[in-house]
Protein backbone atom coordinates (compact mmCIF):
# COMPACT_ATOMS: atom_id res chain seq x y z
CA UNK A 1 0.00 0.00 0.00
CA UNK A 2 0.93 3.34 -0.24
CA UNK A 3 1.75 4.57 3.52
CA UNK A 4 2.74 8.31 2.71
CA UNK A 5 2.21 10.96 0.22
CA UNK A 6 5.22 14.29 -0.11
CA UNK A 7 5.91 16.98 -2.37
CA UNK A 8 8.05 19.59 -3.23
CA UNK A 9 8.76 22.52 -5.21
CA UNK A 10 10.83 24.68 -5.90
CA UNK A 11 9.53 28.51 -4.76
CA UNK A 12 10.15 30.45 -7.92
CA UNK A 13 7.52 30.94 -10.18
CA UNK A 14 7.37 31.75 -13.94
CA UNK A 15 4.07 32.86 -15.13
CA UNK A 16 2.72 32.89 -18.71
CA UNK A 17 3.07 36.76 -18.87
CA UNK A 18 7.02 35.93 -18.01
CA UNK A 19 7.13 33.60 -21.10
CA UNK A 20 5.48 36.48 -23.25
CA UNK A 21 8.33 38.48 -22.64
CA UNK A 22 10.94 35.68 -23.85
CA UNK A 23 8.90 34.10 -26.80
CA UNK A 24 6.30 34.84 -29.33
CA UNK A 25 3.17 33.57 -26.99
CA UNK A 26 0.45 35.23 -25.30
CA UNK A 27 -1.24 34.04 -21.54
CA UNK A 28 -4.49 33.30 -23.72
CA UNK A 29 -2.82 30.70 -26.06
CA UNK A 30 -0.65 28.73 -23.25
CA UNK A 31 -3.91 28.94 -20.92
CA UNK A 32 -6.26 28.03 -23.56
CA UNK A 33 -4.55 25.19 -25.56
CA UNK A 34 -2.84 23.70 -22.28
CA UNK A 35 -4.58 24.86 -19.11
CA UNK A 36 -1.27 26.05 -17.41
CA UNK A 37 -1.07 29.33 -15.79
CA UNK A 38 2.46 28.89 -14.12
CA UNK A 39 5.22 26.56 -13.17
CA UNK A 40 7.70 26.28 -10.36
CA UNK A 41 11.29 26.93 -11.94
CA UNK A 42 14.88 25.78 -9.44
CA UNK A 43 17.40 28.33 -9.36
CA UNK A 44 20.57 27.92 -10.78
CA UNK A 45 22.73 24.60 -9.27
CA UNK A 46 19.68 22.97 -7.43
CA UNK A 47 18.87 19.77 -9.05
CA UNK A 48 16.62 16.89 -8.91
CA UNK A 49 18.12 14.87 -5.88
CA UNK A 50 17.70 18.31 -4.21
CA UNK A 51 14.00 18.76 -5.08
CA UNK A 52 13.57 14.04 -4.66
CA UNK A 53 15.59 14.40 -1.02
CA UNK A 54 12.76 17.22 0.20
CA UNK A 55 10.16 15.34 -0.77
CA UNK A 56 11.29 12.05 0.52
CA UNK A 57 12.03 13.26 3.97
CA UNK A 58 8.66 14.39 4.70
CA UNK A 59 7.47 11.55 3.13
CA UNK A 60 9.21 8.80 5.51
CA UNK A 61 8.71 10.95 8.43
CA UNK A 62 4.61 10.90 7.29
CA UNK A 63 4.71 7.41 6.86
CA UNK A 64 6.17 7.32 10.81
CA UNK A 65 9.32 5.74 10.08
CA UNK A 66 12.78 6.79 9.77
CA UNK A 67 15.58 6.83 6.67
CA UNK A 68 17.07 3.79 8.32
CA UNK A 69 14.01 1.57 7.60
CA UNK A 70 14.09 1.99 3.69
CA UNK A 71 14.69 -0.93 1.97
CA UNK A 72 14.99 0.17 -1.24
CA UNK A 73 14.61 4.09 -3.44
CA UNK A 74 13.18 4.00 -7.27
CA UNK A 75 13.57 7.41 -8.07
CA UNK A 76 12.14 7.80 -11.55
CA UNK A 77 13.35 10.98 -13.35
CA UNK A 78 14.61 11.79 -17.05
CA UNK A 79 16.39 14.96 -15.32
CA UNK A 80 19.36 12.95 -13.42
CA UNK A 81 22.00 15.02 -11.57
CA UNK A 82 24.45 13.79 -13.62
CA UNK A 83 24.87 10.85 -16.22
CA UNK A 84 26.15 8.58 -12.95
CA UNK A 85 25.78 8.15 -10.22
CA UNK A 86 22.23 7.56 -10.41
CA UNK A 87 19.65 10.12 -8.39
CA UNK A 88 19.03 7.10 -6.20
CA UNK A 89 22.78 7.20 -4.86
CA UNK A 90 22.62 11.18 -4.37
CA UNK A 91 18.67 11.03 -2.93
CA UNK A 92 20.03 8.08 -0.29
CA UNK A 93 23.23 9.94 0.46
CA UNK A 94 21.38 13.17 1.03
CA UNK A 95 18.48 11.19 3.09
CA UNK A 96 20.93 9.04 4.90
CA UNK A 97 18.96 5.69 3.74
CA UNK A 98 21.70 3.74 5.42
CA UNK A 99 20.08 0.18 4.44
CA UNK A 100 18.73 0.65 1.20
CA UNK A 101 19.53 -0.39 -2.24
CA UNK A 102 18.12 1.57 -5.24
CA UNK A 103 17.90 2.61 -9.26
CA UNK A 104 16.71 5.27 -11.23
CA UNK A 105 13.68 4.72 -13.34
CA UNK A 106 13.44 5.90 -16.84
CA UNK A 107 10.30 5.93 -18.46
CA UNK A 108 9.47 9.72 -18.47
CA UNK A 109 5.94 10.98 -17.45
CA UNK A 110 5.47 7.22 -16.97
CA UNK A 111 7.72 7.09 -14.00
CA UNK A 112 5.93 7.31 -11.52
CA UNK A 113 3.06 4.65 -12.15
CA UNK A 114 6.24 2.39 -13.46
CA UNK A 115 7.93 2.65 -10.29
CA UNK A 116 4.61 2.27 -7.91
CA UNK A 117 4.72 -1.28 -9.66
CA UNK A 118 8.22 -1.93 -8.96
CA UNK A 119 8.05 -0.86 -5.14
CA UNK A 120 4.76 -2.76 -4.50
CA UNK A 121 6.04 -6.00 -6.71
CA UNK A 122 9.05 -6.09 -4.40
CA UNK A 123 7.00 -5.35 -1.34
CA UNK A 124 4.31 -7.98 -2.48
CA UNK A 125 7.24 -10.65 -2.73
CA UNK A 126 7.91 -10.50 0.81
CA UNK A 127 11.64 -9.08 -0.14
CA UNK A 128 11.50 -6.28 1.56
CA UNK A 129 9.32 -4.17 4.23
CA UNK A 130 9.26 -0.12 3.00
CA UNK A 131 10.09 1.15 -0.61
CA UNK A 132 10.64 5.02 -1.36
CA UNK A 133 9.63 5.81 -4.55
CA UNK A 134 10.46 9.47 -5.76
CA UNK A 135 8.87 10.97 -9.18
CA UNK A 136 11.44 14.52 -9.75
CA UNK A 137 12.48 16.37 -12.63
CA UNK A 138 14.22 19.24 -13.32
CA UNK A 139 12.31 20.17 -16.80
CA UNK A 140 14.26 23.48 -17.14
CA UNK A 141 17.46 21.74 -16.98
CA UNK A 142 16.78 20.27 -20.77
CA UNK A 143 14.06 22.93 -22.14
CA UNK A 144 14.75 25.49 -25.25
CA UNK A 145 13.62 28.52 -23.61
CA UNK A 146 13.90 29.81 -27.26
CA UNK A 147 11.45 26.98 -28.54
CA UNK A 148 7.63 28.53 -27.55
CA UNK A 149 5.74 24.93 -28.80
CA UNK A 150 7.76 23.11 -25.82
CA UNK A 151 9.28 26.04 -23.40
CA UNK A 152 5.90 26.75 -21.86
CA UNK A 153 4.35 22.94 -21.17
CA UNK A 154 6.84 21.78 -18.42
CA UNK A 155 8.19 22.88 -14.54
CA UNK A 156 10.20 21.30 -11.78
CA UNK A 157 9.08 19.37 -8.79
CA UNK A 158 9.24 16.03 -6.89
CA UNK A 159 6.67 13.48 -5.26
CA UNK A 160 7.56 10.86 -2.42
CA UNK A 161 5.79 7.82 -1.36
CA UNK A 162 6.15 5.18 1.26
CA UNK A 163 5.28 1.69 0.09
CA UNK A 164 5.17 -0.71 2.57
CA UNK A 165 3.14 -3.72 3.11
CA UNK A 166 -0.01 -3.75 4.00
CA UNK A 167 -1.06 -5.03 7.76
CA UNK A 168 -4.65 -6.40 8.43
CA UNK A 169 -5.98 -2.97 10.13
CA UNK A 170 -5.00 -1.32 6.52
CA UNK A 171 -7.65 -0.45 4.19
CA UNK A 172 -5.03 0.52 1.47
CA UNK A 173 -3.55 -1.78 -0.78
CA UNK A 174 -2.45 -1.55 -4.66
CA UNK A 175 -4.81 -3.66 -6.56
CA UNK A 176 -3.49 -3.92 -9.58
CA UNK A 177 -1.53 -2.53 -13.10
CA UNK A 178 -0.63 -2.17 -16.52
CA UNK A 179 1.80 -1.07 -18.81
CA UNK A 180 2.89 -1.03 -22.32
CA UNK A 181 6.00 0.92 -24.12
CA UNK A 182 5.91 1.67 -27.69
CA UNK A 183 9.14 2.26 -28.65
CA UNK A 184 7.90 3.07 -32.25
CA UNK A 185 6.83 6.77 -30.48
CA UNK A 186 10.29 7.30 -29.87
CA UNK A 187 11.13 9.78 -32.44
CA UNK A 188 8.13 12.09 -31.41
CA UNK A 189 9.43 13.21 -27.98
CA UNK A 190 13.27 13.00 -27.05
CA UNK A 191 16.23 14.43 -26.46
CA UNK A 192 18.67 14.14 -29.36
CA UNK A 193 21.88 14.51 -27.93
CA UNK A 194 24.11 13.99 -24.42
CA UNK A 195 24.32 10.12 -24.44
CA UNK A 196 26.16 7.44 -26.54
CA UNK A 197 24.70 8.02 -30.14
CA UNK A 198 25.60 11.68 -30.06
CA UNK A 199 27.62 12.71 -27.24
CA UNK A 200 27.96 16.23 -26.31
CA UNK A 201 29.74 18.40 -28.68
CA UNK A 202 30.35 21.99 -29.81
CA UNK A 203 27.79 20.63 -33.16
CA UNK A 204 25.48 19.33 -30.83
CA UNK A 205 25.26 22.27 -28.48
CA UNK A 206 24.70 24.74 -31.85
CA UNK A 207 22.61 22.56 -33.28
CA UNK A 208 20.56 22.77 -29.73
CA UNK A 209 20.15 18.96 -29.43
CA UNK A 210 20.48 18.81 -26.01
CA UNK A 211 17.18 20.19 -25.57
CA UNK A 212 13.33 18.35 -25.16
CA UNK A 213 12.11 18.11 -29.25
CA UNK A 214 8.57 17.39 -29.89
CA UNK A 215 5.46 16.82 -32.22
CA UNK A 216 3.19 17.95 -30.08
CA UNK A 217 -0.05 16.44 -32.24
CA UNK A 218 1.43 12.98 -32.51
CA UNK A 219 2.05 12.95 -28.47
CA UNK A 220 -1.54 14.57 -27.58
CA UNK A 221 -3.34 12.35 -29.96
CA UNK A 222 -1.35 8.67 -28.40
CA UNK A 223 -2.05 9.99 -24.99
CA UNK A 224 -5.74 10.25 -25.18
CA UNK A 225 -6.47 7.15 -27.17
CA UNK A 226 -3.65 5.33 -24.54
CA UNK A 227 -4.87 7.11 -21.28
CA UNK A 228 -8.57 6.00 -22.34
CA UNK A 229 -7.21 2.15 -23.22
CA UNK A 230 -5.01 1.18 -20.34
CA UNK A 231 -7.77 2.53 -17.98
CA UNK A 232 -10.70 0.72 -19.36
CA UNK A 233 -8.09 -2.54 -19.61
CA UNK A 234 -7.32 -2.17 -16.10
CA UNK A 235 -11.10 -1.52 -14.68
CA UNK A 236 -12.60 -4.37 -16.87
CA UNK A 237 -10.16 -6.77 -15.60
CA UNK A 238 -11.48 -5.81 -12.24
CA UNK A 239 -14.81 -6.02 -13.03
CA UNK A 240 -15.03 -2.61 -12.23
CA UNK A 241 -17.02 0.50 -14.19
CA UNK A 242 -15.51 4.27 -14.50
CA UNK A 243 -17.89 4.94 -12.62
CA UNK A 244 -16.77 2.82 -9.42
CA UNK A 245 -14.16 5.06 -9.38
CA UNK A 246 -13.55 7.96 -6.27
CA UNK A 247 -10.84 9.85 -8.02
CA UNK A 248 -9.39 9.31 -11.60
CA UNK A 249 -5.23 11.03 -11.51
CA UNK A 250 -3.97 11.11 -14.58
CA UNK A 251 -0.60 12.01 -15.38
CA UNK A 252 -0.51 16.34 -15.97
CA UNK A 253 0.51 17.33 -19.80
CA UNK A 254 -2.19 19.35 -21.09
CA UNK A 255 -5.57 20.15 -19.40
CA UNK A 256 -7.52 18.85 -22.99
CA UNK A 257 -5.44 15.41 -22.79
CA UNK A 258 -7.06 14.75 -19.26
CA UNK A 259 -10.66 16.45 -20.21
CA UNK A 260 -10.75 14.15 -23.66
CA UNK A 261 -9.65 11.03 -21.74
CA UNK A 262 -11.81 10.96 -19.51
CA UNK A 263 -14.60 11.97 -21.30
CA UNK A 264 -14.65 9.30 -23.43
CA UNK A 265 -14.04 7.23 -20.01
CA UNK A 266 -17.44 8.66 -19.06
CA UNK A 267 -15.98 9.64 -15.60
CA UNK A 268 -17.40 12.95 -14.12
CA UNK A 269 -15.14 15.74 -14.08
CA UNK A 270 -15.60 16.13 -10.32
CA UNK A 271 -13.79 12.81 -9.67
CA UNK A 272 -11.03 13.71 -11.88
CA UNK A 273 -8.11 16.13 -10.18
CA UNK A 274 -6.22 19.15 -12.88
CA UNK A 275 -3.68 21.01 -10.93
CA UNK A 276 -2.06 21.56 -14.26
CA UNK A 277 -2.88 25.38 -13.92
CA UNK A 278 -0.27 25.41 -11.30
CA UNK A 279 2.70 23.29 -11.92
CA UNK A 280 2.63 22.70 -15.94
CA UNK A 281 4.05 19.00 -16.95
CA UNK A 282 6.80 18.29 -13.87
CA UNK A 283 6.93 14.84 -15.71
CA UNK A 284 7.88 12.15 -13.07
CA UNK A 285 6.29 14.21 -10.23
CA UNK A 286 2.64 15.28 -11.57
CA UNK A 287 0.79 12.54 -9.99
CA UNK A 288 2.38 13.22 -6.83
CA UNK A 289 2.10 16.59 -7.17
CA UNK A 290 -2.16 15.99 -8.46
CA UNK A 291 -2.78 13.37 -5.35
CA UNK A 292 -1.29 15.45 -2.73
CA UNK A 293 -3.53 18.35 -3.64
CA UNK A 294 -6.52 15.86 -3.96
CA UNK A 295 -5.45 15.02 -0.20
CA UNK A 296 -5.17 18.50 0.85
CA UNK A 297 -8.50 19.59 -0.97
CA UNK A 298 -10.61 16.70 0.86
CA UNK A 299 -11.00 14.93 -2.07
CA UNK A 300 -9.35 11.82 -1.87
CA UNK A 301 -10.08 10.01 1.56
CA UNK A 302 -8.90 6.58 3.24
CA UNK A 303 -10.73 3.87 1.64
CA UNK A 304 -11.54 5.30 -1.86
CA UNK A 305 -10.72 3.76 -5.17
CA UNK A 306 -7.91 5.36 -7.30
CA UNK A 307 -6.59 4.78 -10.93
CA UNK A 308 -3.30 6.16 -11.88
CA UNK A 309 -2.77 6.58 -15.58
CA UNK A 310 -0.20 7.97 -17.71
CA UNK A 311 1.78 8.36 -20.78
CA UNK A 312 4.77 9.80 -21.54
CA UNK A 313 7.86 9.82 -23.72
CA UNK A 314 8.96 6.28 -25.44
CA UNK A 315 5.88 6.11 -25.77
CA UNK A 316 5.41 4.39 -22.10
CA UNK A 317 2.32 3.87 -20.93
CA UNK A 318 1.15 2.89 -17.38
CA UNK A 319 -1.87 2.49 -14.90
CA UNK A 320 -2.12 1.60 -11.13
CA UNK A 321 -5.56 0.71 -9.45
CA UNK A 322 -5.21 1.29 -5.73
CA UNK A 323 -7.16 1.82 -2.55
CA UNK A 324 -5.93 4.96 -0.76
CA UNK A 325 -4.65 3.96 2.81
CA UNK A 326 -4.92 7.04 5.13
N1 LIG B 1 2.25 30.28 -28.17
C1 LIG B 1 1.64 30.65 -29.30
N2 LIG B 1 1.55 29.85 -30.36
C2 LIG B 1 2.11 28.64 -30.28
C3 LIG B 1 2.77 28.20 -29.14
C4 LIG B 1 2.85 29.07 -28.04
N3 LIG B 1 3.45 28.74 -26.88
N4 LIG B 1 3.23 26.94 -29.35
C5 LIG B 1 2.86 26.61 -30.59
N5 LIG B 1 2.18 27.63 -31.16
C6 LIG B 1 1.62 27.72 -32.50
C7 LIG B 1 2.27 26.79 -33.48
O1 LIG B 1 3.47 27.36 -33.97
C8 LIG B 1 1.20 26.69 -34.53
O2 LIG B 1 1.29 27.84 -35.36
P1 LIG B 1 1.07 27.68 -36.95
O3 LIG B 1 -0.32 27.16 -37.09
O4 LIG B 1 1.29 29.07 -37.41
O5 LIG B 1 2.11 26.70 -37.39
C9 LIG B 1 -0.09 26.80 -33.74
O6 LIG B 1 0.27 27.32 -32.46
C10 LIG B 1 -0.78 25.47 -33.53
O7 LIG B 1 0.20 24.54 -33.13
P2 LIG B 1 -0.19 23.07 -32.74
O8 LIG B 1 1.05 22.30 -32.45
O9 LIG B 1 -1.14 22.53 -33.77
O10 LIG B 1 -1.00 23.36 -31.40
P3 LIG B 1 -1.76 22.34 -30.51
O11 LIG B 1 -3.12 22.78 -30.34
O12 LIG B 1 -1.49 20.92 -30.92
O13 LIG B 1 -1.05 22.56 -29.11
C11 LIG B 1 0.58 21.53 -27.70
C12 LIG B 1 0.33 22.32 -28.97
C13 LIG B 1 0.10 22.33 -26.53
C14 LIG B 1 2.08 21.27 -27.57
C15 LIG B 1 -0.19 20.19 -27.78
O14 LIG B 1 0.06 19.54 -29.00
C16 LIG B 1 0.16 19.27 -26.66
O15 LIG B 1 -0.07 19.54 -25.51
N6 LIG B 1 0.67 18.09 -26.98
C17 LIG B 1 1.00 17.12 -25.97
C18 LIG B 1 2.41 17.27 -25.69
C19 LIG B 1 2.81 17.11 -24.26
O16 LIG B 1 2.18 17.50 -23.34
N7 LIG B 1 3.98 16.52 -24.07
C20 LIG B 1 4.57 16.45 -22.81
C21 LIG B 1 5.18 15.20 -22.44
S1 LIG B 1 4.41 13.77 -23.00
C22 LIG B 1 3.17 13.55 -22.10
O17 LIG B 1 3.21 14.01 -21.03
C23 LIG B 1 2.03 12.79 -22.58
Amino acid sequence: MIRSLATYVPPRVLTNDDFARMVDTTNEWILQRTGIRERHIVDAGVATSDLGKEAAVRAIERAGLTPDDIDLIIVGTVTPDMMFPCTACLVQNKIGAHHAWGFDLNAACSAFTYAVTTASQMIGSGAHDHALVVGADVMSSIIDYKDRSTCVLFGDGAGAVVVSAAGEDDVGRILDFEHEIDGAGGPALYMPAGGSLRPPSHQTIDLRLHYVKQDGQTVFKFAVRKTEEISRRVLERNGLKPSDLDLFVSHQANRRIIQSATGKLGIDESKVIINIERFGNTTAATIPLALNDAVCGGRLKKGDLVLLASVGAGFTVGAVLLRWGF
